[in-house]
């Protein structure tokens, strides 16, 4: 059985008093039946660690652990901060920073050495969706992003349609499924077989209270990452109550 996963990414977002939120969070939820993630900027790392079953994790690492580096965090930094978890590939580093999947496969790897979980991100453009090759994109993502050291238990997948993130438009309930049956299958027939069934294949973009439980009532849909909503201690514990009863 997997686990469900509800991953709060904060992005560029929260300041030492937002932490408050996640103490809010973890009151409520003192033995959830999913795994709760919160991935808040580096600058409050120290602040968040510690809060109960809420699991902590980076939004980026270096592929190298230490050196001269200006402005880049390593796995193992994260890992010493008290991370279990970090996101790499999310389709703003992909944009921002021009990060190919080779990159991201570096990266994944570096996450694995220090023992951290990566929550490893693909999906298409809005230009890639109305053309036709949806699948072609994320199946060449996920083959490039995954290096040989992925498992079931130290890989999670989000498939993240670009043009569903912070606009309010997510895909229908069939195109979900369709995305998600497809990387369960592409895992299934690539040289990680043995961890395709064990592995948790989280959806994001636009989810919020209201179209969360939908969401996760699709097949092959084991959680969310979850920007916005997740800001607000309301809103990602009303998704994390439909997950966990999902
Ligand atoms: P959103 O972001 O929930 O604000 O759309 C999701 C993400 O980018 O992880």
């Amino acid at each position: 059985m997997r686990r469900k996963l509800a991953a709060g990414n904060w992005k560029m977002n929260g300041l030492r008093a937002d932490v408050a939120q996640i103490s809010a969070l973890a009151k409520s939820f003192p033995a959830p039946e999913c795994d709760i993630l919160i991935c808040p900027p580096a600058t409050l790392l120290a602040a968040v660690n510690g809060q109960g079953v809420i699991s902590m994790g980076g939004q980026d690492c270096h592929t190298g652990t230490h050196g001269a580096h200006t402005g880049d965090i390593s796995a193992q930094m994260l890992a010493d901060a008290g991370a279990r978890y970090v996101i790499l590939g999310h389709s703003e580093r992909r944009a921002d920073h021009a990060e190919a999947s080779a990159l991201v496969a570096q990266k994944v790897s570096a996450a694995h050495a220090a023992g951290l979980i990566a929550v490893v991100c693909v999906g298409e453009t809005l230009a890639e969706r109305d053309g036709g090759t949806t699948l072609d994109v994320v199946g060449a993502q996920l083959d490039g992003s995954l290096p040989t050291t992925v498992t079931a238990e130290n890989t999670v997948i989000a498939y993240e349609p670009v043009w569903a993130i912070g606009t309010g438009r997510i895909p229908t309930l069939g195109q979900i499924a369709e995305v998600h049956d497809f990387l369960r299958a592409r895992l299934a027939g690539g040289a990680f077989a043995a961890q395709a069934d064990g592995m948790r294949l989280l959806y994001g973009g636009s989810v919020k209270p209201d179209n969360a439980a939908d969401i996760f009532a699709t097949a092959n849909v084991d959680g969310a990452l979850v920007g916005g909503a997740s800001l607000k201690a309301d809103d990602f514990g009303k998704i994390i109550s439909a997950l966990c009863k999902a």
